[in-house]
């Protein structure tokens, strides 16, 4: 659904003020929250400095001149919009779709607001139906897969071109076929606890906003945090 995608990516672009460290998301919807901010910067002299969470969202925001800063370099980031691949009422989500969820962890974790772009196919009643991407340490990668796999976890390496698909941060992703995640928290908890595990797709209640399209128009869900 491009035309909501694009719709979304508009929409979140006029949370963005001058003078804001913005973090900028990965994906096919983010791709037009980043496209806006570039016009915005050429069109109405916007000035912000962006972070961002892939090297393919480095590469088209530096395409488009938006000025840019590695992560270490700032103390917190003002507004993040990035996509999600599936989000309940609670505001738990699953992220990493696209291969990019421990940098985009990172940002959202020193993000002072938090957006999420989406179509409304993404907003779900029970988490679980796409599969949770989960980036793992090389070393030991082929163990891992073993131990989800006797957890009935239904775990395959992501692939890409006929390889094993590496993480901008050099890891492997293994995604969980879990069909329905009963307590996303617990199941957090159990992955962060697991040895070569770096980080997981579960987003559990980050996000402050939730700005969906969908066929009645864009509608902006405010978290009750
Ligand atoms: C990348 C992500 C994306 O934000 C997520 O997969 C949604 O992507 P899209 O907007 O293309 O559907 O988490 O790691």
């Amino acid at each position: 659904m491009t035309a909501f995608k694009e719709l979304v990516g508009i929409e979140a672009a006029k949370y963005v003020k001058n003078g804001m460290v913005v973090g900028l998301g990965t994906g096919s919807t983010a791709h037009y929250f980043v496209e806006e901010l570039g016009r915005r910067i050429k069109e109405e002299g916007l000035e912000i400095t962006a972070v961002t969470t892939s090297s393919v969202t480095s590469a088209h925001a530096e395409h488009l001149g938006i000025p840019l800063k590695n992560i270490r370099e700032v103390e917190s980031v003002d507004l993040t919009v990035d996509g999600a691949d599936e989000v309940d009422s609670v505001f738990n989500g699953i992220k990493g779709g696209g291969g990019a969820l421990l940098m985009e962890k990172v940002v959202a974790t020193y993000t002072k607001d938090y957006i999420w772009i989406v179509d409304e196919s993404k907003m779900v009643e029970q988490l679980g139906t796409f599969k949770l991407p989960v980036e793992v340490v090389q070393y030991g990668a082929e163990n891992l897969l073993r131990h989800f796999t006797v957890k009935g976890y239904q775990p395959t390496f992501r692939e890409q071109d006929g390889k094993r698909f590496v993480t901008d941060m050099q890891n492997f992703i293994i995604d969980l076929d879990l069909k329905k995640i009963e307590d996303p928290k617990v199941l957090a908890q159990e992955l962060d606890a697991t040895v070569g595990v770096v980080e997981h797709g579960l987003f559990n209640g980050m996000v402050n906003k939730v700005i969906v399209a969908g066929k009645d128009g864009v509608k902006v869900l405010e978290s009750g945090k």
